[in-house]
């Protein structure tokens, strides 16, 4: 590696970023209601040999511990999001102060040790309560989440200036609503649509309802991306990578930007009206103060005559028998580039935070050390394609790891290990692996 942390220049953001239900367990703990996730655990051969959130890393009752292991390994900015159900177990109404006490703790923590919180307000686990009245389906929704957004300003607004509204929207409405693989497990194209719509009404509304009671706030959302190539030069692959682009990258980015939905790619698009209203359109446009981009891997896209809706799938990284992660995701640095690239060329585009990237590999614990190359390989890779794109000019103004901790990795359960700390999950050991160390040190420059 031939870069220092100087030539990002002082005022780059770096930092780790993890998520409620992902970490901190104590599910139902100190009045916290079920979210959709805690539901959708319980359903069998839904998560890889049936794990759950329940316990997690515990973080819940461990965070002290872990915000002083952050200190230590020089980590500045912290990305967390607040669990919906914690601080409003219904979805809507009562407020729970046992919740809200908790990540007061973790803030205050975090600010004396220098710390400073960044916050996503919902990463994937809405409340089991809101789910029953019709979830992201229910156009509702978009006053329930402005309700909860304005609850947790006014609460923490006072130690918290960076939010981000939405975690991966095109993620957890496909998977979700569209794929049945993620919570709550709905499938076809009407929920994907629906639960779409709102979603992204919901993006820029959240950001309206931030900026309306903390107007030095630095607000928000962030969205899963990966560099798209066709498989071939055949104009039908070229068509099939360009509908892949829109679906991956563009789905909810544009909106925001105003150009609404890109419906030019891909015409079943259009159904989504079915779901606007009269200003919709213009609703769905807010400036935000950054567009956090999650980047992990690139796909090569084909046409396939017999995909529903695009006619174009994945041809996967073990097809092409290149370098993989745990998840089974090409090692690709470049895509990261690619991807700053390709949103820094947008007209009116906000400065770019990279909010996620990292890897996982199947790292061993071997006395009492935990080496794990690959996933150094693949930060100092990415970190340097980051920087590449940042001295060609793109305005990328900082980079979170996912993630600090080895988690609970979705419908993948405890398999993919993605920290840069590890984790035994039988007795809650926490162990800094290289990467961390390597971390650690590149901060500490
Ligand atoms: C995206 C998600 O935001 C996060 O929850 C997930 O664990 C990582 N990427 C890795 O898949």
């Amino acid at each position: 590696m031939h870069f220092s942390k100087e030539a990002f220049g002082d005022d780059f953001v770096w930092g780790v970023s993890t998520a409620a239900y992902q970490i901190e367990g104590a599910h139902l703990h100190d009045g916290k209601a079920p979210s959709i996730w805690d539901i959708f655990v319980q359903k069998k051969n839904k998560i890889f040999q049936n794990h759950k959130g329940d316990i997690a890393c515990d973080f819940y009752n461990r965070y002290i511990d872990d915000l002083e292991l952050m200190h230590r390994l020089n980590i500045r900015n912290y990305r967390f999001s607040i669990a919906w159900s914690r601080i409003i177990p219904n979805g809507v109404g009562e407020i729970n102060q046992a919740g809200v006490d908790f990540y007061n703790r973790l803030i205050d923590l975090s600010l004396s040790l220098g710390i400073t919180p960044w916050v996503t307000l919902y990463h994937w686990d809405l409340p089991h309560a809101l789910e029953l009245k019709g979830g992201w389906l229910n156009r509702d929704v978009k006053e329930w989440f402005a309700d909860y957004v304005a609850v947790c300003v006014q609460l923490f607004a006072d130690r918290v200036k960076h939010w981000m509204v939405l975690n991966e929207p095109t993620v957890f409405t496909a998977a979700g609503y569209f794929f049945g693989v993620h919570a709550p497990g709905k499938k076809g194209l009407d929920n994907f649509l629906a639960a779409a719509h709102h979603a992204a009404l919901a993006q820029a509304h959240g950001g309206r309802v931030i900026k309306s009671w903390q107007a030095d706030s630095v607000v928000g959302s962030t969205f899963s991306c990966s560099h798209v190539e066709q498989f071939s030069s055949r104009p039908k692959d070229i068509f099939a990578a360009k509908k892949a682009d829109a679906l991956l990258n563009r789905l909810f980015i544009e909106p925001l930007l105003g150009l609404g939905y890109p419906t030019a790619e891909i015409k079943v698009l259009n159904r989504i009206e079915k779901y606007m209203r009269q200003n919709d359109l213009a609703d769905l446009k807010f400036d935000m103060d950054f567009i956090g981009l999650q980047n992990y891997t690139r796909e090569i896209i084909r046409y396939a005559m017999f995909v529903p809706f695009l006619q174009a799938k994945i041809v996967s990284a073990k097809e092409r028998k290149v370098e993989m992660t745990a998840m089974n995701w090409e090692v690709y640095p470049e895509s990261i580039y690619h991807i700053l690239k390709k949103f820094a060329a947008y007209e009116n585009m906000p400065p770019l935070i990279i909010t996620e990237n990292g890897a996982a590999f199947p790292d061993l614990k071997e006395d009492d050390r935990v080496h794990d190359p690959k996933r150094l390989q693949y930060l100092q890779d990415a970190i340097g394609q980051v920087l590449r794109a940042k001295q060609e000019g793109v305005p990328v103004k900082g980079y979170f790891v996912w993630t600090f901790l080895d988690n609970f990795e979705w419908a993948e359960g405890y398999y993919p290990r993605f920290g840069l700390v590890h984790v035994d999950f039988e007795n809650q050991e926490r162990t800094v692996k290289s990467s961390g160390e390597w971390y650690a040190n590149f901060l500490k420059a």
